[in-house]
């Protein structure tokens, strides 16, 4: 072939091949690069040998031919782990660029490495986009999530081909949508994750819950049911199937080791909500549940220290239990679309939250019924708290969790999401915390002052305790 591409792809690792196959698939002509060295001898070859009858496909591992294969201004889709290996990336790549080539890293990148990046690459006549990418291996190949976060006029010149590939909402709209300038589409993918942590430890701890006195096929039925509804969602939907696999007689699920991994978003999320002054209570929570299973070994050691007397009071109330999930979930949407509003304020980046539920509402592994109703809710109100839709499951969800929790403690199984979304509620609709206690200690020991009711909010005070 030796007519130029339109567009390339740096790295055939799963993602990589997939987004490559689904862009080739919308008739784009796409050359492909990766490395043939440090273990990747044979990738590139192994995916031309399946691919390669594709007319509009040329591959390559040598870089420069790889750059002189794509027309000008060229664009280039990087598919790689996130961290230091984009700058190395980033270093090889730039030098071989002309003015107004555009890159696009469309990996789990942290927000403010590609504020540095953005800026490097800028500072070098190329254009820079951070785009978040969600959906796994099936979403970047029948079509993800995208959320491209850089400058308007460099979306412009590749919103063509990514909105071509990816997922399509209800309407028939591409979930893919300018965001905002520098890092801003990886935030929102870091916050995606965060919340994704949240909706994936909620399943658990209701599995745990339910596991007391159902089987994994009962449970699996409880969740399939729940998916026909308005509580629908593809984490939801694999969750039951999950629960339904088996290995020759056996549960798959029993035969999984109980240590989560993670790969540093949901912490990232968490720290940038510690960082702004967002109680995130609840991604914080599902990171530190996932710790917890990791000491696997002090666990078991422990675990002798208790004989785990359960209190088996009366049977699992499942419409409640339904009633403390729907509640929860609505709470880890709050916090995470606060997080995200945090940022747009700080940062000076204008999101459109109604956009970003839209572009969630397919292709993303968090897509749900709730993605739907938020995209409509966030066009009147910005505060899921303001949304009458919202509050009234919250108010009337309050006695479910209750109980839920109490069923919990009584069988000893940790909510750690559960509680903190139950907490948060609590807080946000009490009028009078006991920070009033806090601010004095604060004062006794380190006169950082305090407010009092009874004067103006801008007066602060000292007591000589
Ligand atoms: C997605 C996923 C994807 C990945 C997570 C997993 O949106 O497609 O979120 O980005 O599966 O990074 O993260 P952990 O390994 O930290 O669970």
């Amino acid at each position: 072939m030796n007519n130029k591409s339109v567009f390339g792809v740096f790295g055939l690792g799963v993602m990589g091949s997939s987004i490559s196959l689904n862009i080739a698939d919308k008739g784009y002509a796409l050359s492909v690069y990766n490395r043939a060295e440090g273990g990747e001898e044979n990738v590139l070859k192994n995916f031309m040998e399946t691919n390669g009858h594709r007319e509009n496909l040329q591959g390559f591992t040598d870089l420069m031919a790889f750059i002189e294969s794509i027309e000008r201004p060229r664009k280039i889709l990087i598919m790689i782990k996130a961290g230091p290996t984009v700058d190395l990336v980033l270093n090889k790549l730039l030098p071989l660029l002309s003015m107004g080539d555009i890159i696009i890293d469309g990996g789990n990148s942290h927000y403010l490495n590609t504020k540095r990046r953005f800026e490097l690459a800028q500072a070098q006549g190329v254009e820079f986009i951070g785009a978040g990418v969600s959906g796994g291996e099936e979403g970047a190949r029948r079509g993800p999530s995208i959320m491209p976060g850089g400058t308007k006029e460099s979306y412009a010149k590749v919103s063509e081909v990514l909105e071509s590939i990816s997922a399509k909402d209800d309407f028939g709209k591409t979930c893919c949508a300018y965001i905002g300038p520098e890092g801003s589409g990886h935030f929102i993918k870091m916050v995606h994750n965060g919340i994704e942590y949240v909706e994936m430890q909620l399943l658990a701890e209701l599995y745990a819950l339910m596991s007391v006195e159902m089987t994994h096929k009962e449970i699996a039925d409880v969740f399939k049911a729940w998916n026909q509804g308005e509580l629908s969602s593809y984490l939801i939907g694999i969750t039951a199937e999950i629960l339904n696999k088996k290995e020759g007689e056996t549960y798959l699920l029993d035969l999984i080791l109980d240590k989560a991994g993670n790969k540093g978003t949901g912490s990232w999320s968490s720290k940038a909500a510690f960082d702004l002054g967002i109680p995130n209570t609840m991604m914080s929570g599902a990171v530190f549940a996932r710790y917890i299973s990791s000491f696997k070994e002090s666990r078991e050691k422990f675990s002798n220290l208790t004989s785990a007397i359960k209190d088996k009071k009366e049977p699992l109330n499942l419409s409640l239990l339904k009633e403390a999930y729907q509640f929860a979930r609505l709470i880890n949407h709050q916090q995470g679309f606060k997080l995200m509003q945090m940022a747009s304020e700080s940062y000076e980046w204008n999101l459109n939250f109604s956009e970003i539920a839209r572009i969630w509402s397919n292709g993303c592994i968090i897509k749900s019924q709730l993605m739907n109703d938020l995209h409509d809710y966030f066009k009147k109100e910005n505060d899921l708290f303001d949304m009458t839709e919202v509050t009234k499951v919250l108010i009337k969800g309050e006695g479910a969790i209750t109980q839920i929790l109490t069923c919990g403690l009584n069988q000893r199984v940790s909510l750690h999401c559960l509680s903190a979304s139950y907490y948060y509620w609590v807080d946000m609709t009490t009028k009078n915390l006991p920070a009033n206690l806090i601010q004095a200690q604060r004062d006794f020991f380190g006169a950082h002052t305090y407010q009092r009711v009874d004067k103006l909010p801008e007066e602060y005070f000292h007591t000589k305790w």
